[in-house]
């Protein structure tokens, strides 16, 4: 049957109301891309969840369907959210798509370029907060509290019901849930939903891995950041509002969450691109994660099968590539001029 969208495939395993009136952009339903090269290196079956490939290029899609189906039920007319860059551009896609009104706040100067053309491409009005997303968030909370507009961050639960349902599909693919997931790790919405949705479908249960930026890591030390800052700009969060479930996932899961610098998440960006499947920065994280705690050997992949989650396209941040490379060479247009410099 052709793919109608993940809250057709999957209803029965997402609490959602009655009155939500399916919005779908045919999300969801993502590759698991074998890395058979990557995985030789760590003697493991490793596989990317490839989220990247979603309508607006994120994984926020799987939750946008069915936060924006459920507003949508009850009336709702606009919405707003927070965001580092894509839960915008994909509340606004969702938005759009219903006819809502959609507003977005992000943090000045501080969301990658594919994702702030998206919301706009999308329709959103967009507001920079001179501030960070913890500051945007909080203001959204309070504005959706004393008016009828309605939040579609992952506070909201429907965003937890429609993210569940990536764990189903590597279920589904796997056979079972894999032995060790590792994903990035910002405001703790994603992790949470994984780890729901692994313990409803009842094919296994992965140990996680959570990996937060060095520079962003309130989980990891154990208290709020006032003033998070790392390259990878979609998890530059100090104040997960879901940080308490995402411990709860990593303690209940034999898992744990951990911090990697700038560099190791650039470093595995390089690698990922190097077989073929370019991410995000932050996307990178959790091969980043999986990277050092090998190295350092506190996680033994040998023989195992891992997931690493690649959360976002890397065309969402083409900055972080083409602000350092080499400009390619110009050459006459002409045949000499191309042999000499390719050189055979
Ligand atoms: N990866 C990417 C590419 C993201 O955009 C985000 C979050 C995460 C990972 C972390 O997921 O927040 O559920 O732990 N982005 C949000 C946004 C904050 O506004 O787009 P999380």
């Amino acid at each position: 049957m052709t793919y109608q969208g993940l809250i057709h495939r999957y209803r029965l395993y997402l609490d959602l109301p009655a009155h939500a009136h399916t919005i779908s952009l045919l999300e969801g339903d993502t590759p698991l891309i074998p890395m058979p090269r990557l995985g030789r290196e760590f003697g493991c079956d490793l596989f990317v969840k490839f989220e990247g490939l979603n309508p607006t290029g994120s994984f926020k899609d799987r939750g946008m369907t069915a936060a924006i189906s459920e507003a949508v039920g009850r009336g709702a007319k606009t919405i707003i959210c927070a965001s580092t860059g894509n839960t915008a551009a994909s509340a606004a896609a969702y938005a759009a798509r219903a006819g809502l009104r959609s507003i977005v706040l992000i943090p000045e100067g501080k969301v990658a370029v594919g994702k702030l053309a998206g919301a706009i491409a999308y329709g959103a009005e967009v507001i920079q907060i001179q501030g960070s997303f913890d500051d945007a968030l909080s203001l959204v909370v309070e504005i959706t509290q004393k008016t009828p507009i309605a939040l579609v961050n992952s506070i909201n639960p429907y965003r937890i019901e429609g993210q569940k349902t990536a764990s189903f599909e590597i279920c589904d693919v796997l056979s079972s849930a894999p032995d060790w997931l590792c994903l990035p790790v910002g405001n703790a919405g994603n992790i949470t939903s994984y780890w729901a949705g692994f313990k409803q479908y009842q094919k296994g249960l992965p140990r996680v891995l959570g990996v937060q930026a060095e520079g962003a890591a309130p989980l990891v030390l154990g208290h709020p950041v006032e003033k998070p800052e790392t390259i990878a700009t979609a998890i530059r969060i100090g104040k997960p509002a879901r940080g308490e479930q995402a411990l709860e996932a990593a303690h209940e899961s034999d898992g744990r969450i951990i911090a990697v610098s700038d560099a190791q998440i650039l470093d595995a960006q390089c690698i990922l691109a190097s077989e073929g499947v370019w991410v995000e920065p932050a996307s990178a994280a959790g091969l980043a994660g999986l990277m050092a705690e090998t190295a350092k050997g506190s996680l033994d992949a040998k023989g195992k099968t891992v997931v690493v989650v690649c959360t976002g396209h890397g065309m969402k941040d083409p900055s972080i590539i083409t602000e350092s490379f080499q400009a390619p060479k110009v050459i006459p247009a002409n045949y000499e001029a191309l042999l000499d410099v390719i050189g055979e």
